[in-house]
């Protein structure tokens, strides 16, 4: 017999089905057993007389029995099926289910998490954790169609690349082949991306994993995340806010219909009016924020091109010989009207940088890029880079000599938006498998130790 799903009972009343999936919940009545059957659509409740054996719950079975009517008043409405339920005549205990480590019949927020992440598979069958993934799959999924549509180009960018700095520490692979060189992981596709608008491609989008080493909060994730990240010739900055603007609010009404965008078109904050008026870039701008299903979007823009450099930026490579950090990245572009100040009051230069803010959190941010490679080398040379450093781009000044045309993107988090969209406390309730901020990833156990043929076959050696 073909198998039914739970959902397609109702469909099926007087009929008898086969039913594969999960026991959810057993309540024994002396011979009389009742269960709910849970599968990818949902539950349904089985009857079954004179079980030979227990059912332990989490379990799989496979029943197969006749769907019934139940009468009126016993009807429950909290189950989609809760108008019929199995009159099973057989329940195939297909694997059994041990003790499991944690309930899964609450929403699981007081649950130690490092037992959760250890059985993170078992983590996932709770309804919340359950619902958030599957959402997650539709927003992505949106998002893919309506760029699509747009006549965005999806395309992969790789993953074992050189330094693309965004401001945190690298992760470096190391190389087997070339002795002594190593790969890094990239912080994000950034400069790919501007090298596909030489290439012509005009309208580029990918759901691209980012890879940053640095410390975690609450709201940025260790380790890697994921970036819906684009990038289009042609366009003003204006024209990518509101691509933004129009998908994200289309996306809000087929995925979250139950929530409200406080205030449409979405206000737009300078930096300076941001700050002065909020005291912060990223302001809450909720009307009540007691209410969990308003969201209040904001554009920030005229930011400063750069900041006082920090002892971090140092750290992490930018400029060994100056004072100045840019504040979104090297390849944003001074506002024109500001060029003239580039020499003479470098930190008044205003940058074409935009960001995202939603409900107090920043959930996107890009630019319009330089393109004239002389400038790209003023900027170099305002934040200090040495002739080494500046060699390591040396292939984004090269590609622009080859008639690059204008371009500009952005790249919002995909993590952080759900996690506000979910009214989550952390990155880590919208990700499948995350990691802690150990950097110990979920069940399985990395970082950990390699071996000596593996470490002899890199050309390492490890320092006690
Ligand atoms: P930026 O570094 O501002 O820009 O990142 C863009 C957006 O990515 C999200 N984000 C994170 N989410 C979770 N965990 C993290 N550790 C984390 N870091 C960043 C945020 C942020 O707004 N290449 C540029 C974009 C561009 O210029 O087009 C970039 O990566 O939501």
């Amino acid at each position: 017999m073909e198998r039914t799903l739970t959902l397609d009972t109702l469909k099926a009343v007087g009929k008898t089905v086969l039913l594969k999936g999960w026991v959810n919940s057993v309540r024994s009545h002396g011979k009389i057993v009742f269960f709910d059957l849970r599968d990818r659509s949902g539950l349904v409740q089985v009857v079954f007389q004179n079980p030979k054996d227990n059912l332990k719950p989490e379990s799989v079975v496979y029943v197969t029995g006749k769907v019934v009517k139940r009468p009126e008043k016993l009807a429950n409405p909290k189950l989609k099926t809760g108008k019929v339920e199995i009159q099973a005549s057989k329940v195939e205990v297909v694997t059994i289910s041990r003790e499991l480590p944690f309930p899964l019949d609450t929403d699981g927020h007081d649950i130690d998490e490092a037992v959760r992440l250890k059985y993170r598979y078992l983590d996932l069958r709770r309804p919340r954790l359950n619902r958030i993934i599957r959402t997650r799959a539709k927003l992505v999924k949106f998002i893919r169609d309506y760029l699509t549509q747009e006549e965005f180009v999806e395309i992969e960018t790789p993953m074992l690349t050189k330094t693309t700095p965004e401001g945190a520490r690298d992760f470096l692979v190391p190389s087997r082949l070339q002795p002594g060189k190593f790969y890094a992981l990239p912080q994000s596709p950034q400069q790919y991306k501007q090298l596909l608008m030489v290439a012509g491609f005009e309208r580029y989008f990918q759901i691209a994993r980012c890879f940053r080493d640095e410390d975690p909060r609450h709201d940025r994730a260790y380790g890697e995340f994921t970036q819906l990240d684009l990038e289009m010739s042609f366009v003003t900055q204006n024209d990518i806010l509101e691509l933004i603007e129009a998908m994200y609010t289309a996306m809000v009404k087929e995925v979250f219909p139950d929530k409200t965008i406080s205030q449409s078109p979405w206000p737009r904050l300078s930096h300076e009016q941001a700050v002065k008026k909020y005291g912060s870039d990223k302001p809450d701008l909720r009307k009540d924020n007691q209410d969990p299903h308003e969201l209040a979007f904001a554009w920030i823009v005229d930011f400063p091109l750069f900041n006082q450099q920090t002892q971090e930026d140092f750290f992490h490579g930018a400029g060994k010989n100056a004072k100045l950090a840019p504040s979104h990245h090297m390849f944003t572009s001074p506002h024109p009207d500001d060029i003239p100040l580039l020499d003479k009051n470098p930190l008044k230069v205003r940058g074409l940088q935009h960001d995202l803010v939603l409900n107090g959190y920043e959930v996107g941010g890009g630019s319009i890029r330089i393109h004239d490679p002389k400038i790209q080398r003023k900027v170099f040379e305002l934040i200090g880079f040495t002739k080494e450093q500046e060699k390591q781009f040396e292939h984004m000044l090269t590609a622009f000599t080859y008639g690059v045309p204008p371009h500009g993107g952005i790249a919002p988090g995909i993590d952080r938006l759900l996690m506000v969209l979910f009214n989550e406390p952390n990155l880590r309730e919208v990700i499948a498998y995350p990691a802690v901020a150990s950097g110990q990833t979920a069940v399985v156990d990395a970082p950990s130790q390699a071996t000596p043929e593996q470490l002899k076959e890199l050309h390492l050696k490890l320092v006690k």
